[in-house]
């Protein structure tokens, strides 16, 4: 078996006293998809921001293609530089910039001056209402408009590994299949996925895996096509211990 791109073992994280992830172990395959779900507050965003670099774990590894990455600290550049990309959460846009400059900020320091217009080409076609509106001021988007422009910086840099962690929060459902049809787009052009989403059945018919996330441990990992009926049980488990 080839050596996957992400391995987490038994990585354990926290925010100072608090414990948030009990030895974690998972693991995501060149190209291959995972669906990462569980309860609020079960932990999802620390493990995706742990296995971006941008949480250090208290114990554990974080592997990049077999090799630890960050021995004495992370440092989320560097899985950047590997090509392990975390979709940034919100909208992470520079607001005094017109869409144009947020994207060519990007851009030109991923590709250069010479891969500038090709990147601004396909981002406009990923979302064509960033093209419509490139000239307007980001800080004076819609909410999903400003998803879409944090979005597009980051899949058109085709990353090796995107982590995803609720790319759809906030944003209309047409928008949301739109997200996920860019996602199965950027799968198909050979980059793996970690997502992280609370539209289970979306992510669900995107991914290959499912790994379910309780209380900071990871208690059942399998076919999506076995998730499904899993997360009925689990779900209906919660809802009666919550009644007791
Ligand atoms: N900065 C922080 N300081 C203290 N505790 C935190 C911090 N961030 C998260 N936590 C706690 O860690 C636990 C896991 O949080 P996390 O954000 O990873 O959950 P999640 O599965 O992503 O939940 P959600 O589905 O609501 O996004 C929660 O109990 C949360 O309150
Ligand atoms: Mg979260």
């Amino acid at each position: 078996m080839s050596t996957p791109i992400l391995e987490l073992r038994d990585v354990e994280a926290g925010y100072g006293p608090f414990r948030a992830l009990f030895g974690v172990s998972l693991e995501v395959g060149h190209g291959e998809a995972v669906a990462l779900v569980g309860a609020n507050g079960a932990g999802k965003t620390t493990l995706a921001r742990a296995a971006s670099g941008l949480l250090t774990p208290t114990a554990g590894t974080v592997l990049v293609d077999g090799a630890e990455v960050g021995r004495g600290g992370p440092s989320a550049w560097r899985f950047v530089r590997a090509g392990v990309v975390h979709a940034p959460e919100g909208r992470s846009v520079l607001a005094s910039l017109t869409v144009e400059e947020n994207l060519a900020l990007s851009f030109h320091r991923a590709f250069g001056r010479s891969g500038l217009a090709g990147a601004l080409e396909r981002a406009y076609e990923l979302f064509p209402r960033l093209g419509e509106r490139r000239t307007q001021v980001a800080g004076t988007l819609s909410g999903g408009e400003q998803r879409m422009l944090s979005l597009g910086r980051v899949l058109v840099e085709s990353p090796r590994l995107l982590i995803a962690d609720e790319l759809s929060l906030g944003l209309a459902p047409m928008v949301v299949d739109q997200v996920f049809e860019t996602l199965s787009q950027i799968r198909g052009a050979g980059t793996a996925l970690l997502i992280v989403e609370q539209q289970v059945g979306h992510a669900l018919e995107l991914c290959d895996r499912a790994a379910v996330l309780e209380h900071g441990l990871i208690t059942w990992q399998g076919p999506t096509s076995e998730a499904g009926a899993v997360l009925e049980s689990r779900l209906f488990e919660t809802a009666t211990t919550e009644l007791k």
